[in-house]
């Protein structure tokens, strides 16, 4: 459920006609609904309380600070996996005590950096990472909370490019090697090895392979535990799938219940790191027709968000569902069209065929399930700037990050010194 809705023939984001907002702030543009945010949090939040567990939103699906400040304020930790993200993270209040630090290729300066701001856990994806932490950790005088993730191989059956935790991903280190690495990491100074972490794939419609991996994990607690290993944290990742179009997704009362089941008996700290299924939902990109051309079997409706400012579509074959701003008649003729942005690769969709009602050059359309993995993996290729998001609450909204500048885009970089004569002015080339 979400709260983009049509009223008296308009799409609302709650109480805010989104025409409104696109009026005063342009298109592209990106608008979250927070109570949408806190509804969903709340739901998943609900469905594993009775295993009292940390939920620690994965900021990678949306990083702005007042989606995470919205979040955090209902208690939720974060999952992060770079200092970009750390620093988000705790700008939008969220405590160190409630972060986990995840990634498989950590540098030195980023887990030093994790342990001076105290986070709560870092998950280690290697036998070197946790040297280099145990090094870390000795030189700052401190010892790092660790969870190991271990890969269970598995397969989530998702998109292969979010599948996680089969062998040949490259993520966490290999079940059948994982107690070995267990043995020397709990010799390492500096480290108190306190758990297992895994997270096998994102977008998963299906709990059998959750099933799997929980039943390998909790199987895999217990070796480690006859091992001599104080384990009292298990990490079960995120990835549950939500509706784009018509896939049916488990709900967050099934998997609650079914995660309960697999490690419930295991007496550990449980966290979780829902991503997608907290914020996909939750957002909208609004964007503008600006011409309709015809193909020969297609329609071609040129808009001005393109594959820079949403790279799903291309980027794994996904489908986002795509509605006019002004709520179409019930029995409007429908037209196929491809629904494209203005850069000069075929690959710059955001539909394919869909059955479109008739569009003209103005129209606003939404694309919907725009909340997660959409604004954080903007890019400004054609040298586009980087597209406003806007946060509505009631009948409020306000711009949470404003539209880039061409000066924003440019201001970090210069011409080389040669290139410039003395009043640091490009110089002309001549001849
Ligand atoms: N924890 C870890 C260690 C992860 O790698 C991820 C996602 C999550 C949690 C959150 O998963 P979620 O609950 O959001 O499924 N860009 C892709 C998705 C990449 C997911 C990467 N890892 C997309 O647009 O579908």
């Amino acid at each position: 459920m979400d709260h983009f809705q049509y009223k008296d023939g308009e799409l609302f984001a709650e109480q805010v006609a989104v025409r409104q907002i696109a009026a005063e702030v342009g298109t592209p543009c990106y608008v979250y609904s927070a109570a949408t945010l806190v509804r969903h949090y709340q739901v998943f939040e609900q469905a594993v309380a009775a295993l009292d567990p940390m939920i620690c939103f994965a900021v990678k699906a949306n990083s702005n600070i007042a989606v995470i400040a919205t979040l955090a304020r209902l208690g939720a930790g974060a999952d992060v996996v770079s200092v970009g993200e750390l620093a988000r993270a705790l700008k939008a209040g969220v405590a160190a005590s409630k972060i986990i630090y995840s990634g498989v290729g950590k540098s030195e300066s980023d887990l030093r950096t994790a342990l001076l701001e105290g986070v709560h856990q870092i998950n280690a994806e290697s036998e070197a990472e946790l040297q280099l932490l145990s090094k870390v950790a000795v030189d700052l005088g401190k010892t790092a909370q660790v969870a190991i993730r271990i890969n269970p191989d598995v397969d989530a059956k998702t998109h292969e490019k979010i599948t996680t935790g089969k062998a040949e991903n490259k993520f966490g280190i290999d079940i059948a090697l994982a107690r070995d690495v267990f043995a020397r990491a709990a010799k390492l100074p500096g480290l108190r090895v306190a758990g297992v972490a895994l997270h096998i794939g994102s977008q998963l419609t299906d709990l059998t392979p959750y099933r799997e991996a929980y039943r390998r994990a909790a199987a895999f607690v217990e070796i480690l535990r006859a091992d001599g290993h104080d384990i009292t944290q298990l990490d079960l990742g995120g990835g549950l799938g939500i509706t784009y179009n018509d896939e049916i997704a488990p709900s967050p009362a099934e998997y609650g219940k079914m995660v309960h089941e697999m490690v419930g008996h295991l007496g550990c700290k449980i966290s979780f790191e829902p991503g997608r299924l907290i914020a996909g939902n939750a957002g909208i990109l609004v964007s503008q027709v600006i011409f309709v051309k015809d193909g020969i079997d297609r329609k071609f409706c040129i808009v001005d968000a393109a594959m820079n400012d949403l790279i799903r579509p291309t980027l794994y074959n996904a489908y986002h569902q795509i509605v006019p701003v002004k709520e179409p008649k019930a029995n409007a003729e429908l037209l196929k069209m491809d629904i494209v942005g203005p850069i000069c690769e075929s690959g710059d969709y955001l539909a394919k065929g869909r059955d479109m009602p008739a569009l003209g050059n103005g129209d606003l359309l939404a694309v919907r399930t725009a909340g997660a993995y959409a604004a954080v993996m903007a890019s400004v290729y054609n040298s586009r700037p980087l597209v406003p998001e806007v946060l509505v609450s009631g009948d409020m909204y306000a711009v949470i990050r404003r539209r880039w500048t061409i000066e924003d885009m440019m201001k970090l970089e210069t011409f080389a010194e040669w290139q410039t004569d003395k009043t640091g002015v490009a110089a002309i080339q001549t001849g």
